[in-house]
């Protein structure tokens, strides 16, 4: 049984939340979409979005620290994989949503679910 809550890319609407040149390698943008936080980080040459509310507590997980593709939320130390959403470690019992992200000559999309 999955757990977290990965968005399908088929059905996703995409936004623009970015440009290339501003999230290099190593960097991550913080934005807010329709009243909904994420995060956007580039690692490695690849993008990856989450959810930047954390499971636990509602804390603001994407300013944590990242280790390799494991971010520690700042207020209690859960640890989340940034490609999956999938919670790694207490006190978080329950992983965060994670979003596909695409690339369209200089913009950086997200796919957020359809609304209703
Ligand atoms: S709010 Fe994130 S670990 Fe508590």
């Amino acid at each position: 049984m999955t757990l977290y809550d990965q968005v399908d890319p088929e059905t996703a609407v995409f936004v623009a939340v970015a440009t290339v040149r501003e999230l290099p390698n190593g960097a991550r943008k913080i934005v807010e979409v329709d009243g909904r936080p994420l995060a956007v980080f580039n690692i490695a040459g690849a993008l990856y979005a989450i959810a930047d509310v954390c499971s636990h507590d509602d804390g603001p997980v994407a300013e944590g620290e990242l280790d390799g593709h494991e971010i520690e939320c700042p207020r209690h130390g859960a640890r989340f994989d940034v490609r999956s959403g999938k919670v790694l470690s207490f006190p978080a019992i329950v992983s965060i949503p994670s979003y596909p992200v695409r690339v369209e000559g200089e913009r950086i999309l997200v796919g957020l679910p359809p609304t209703a």
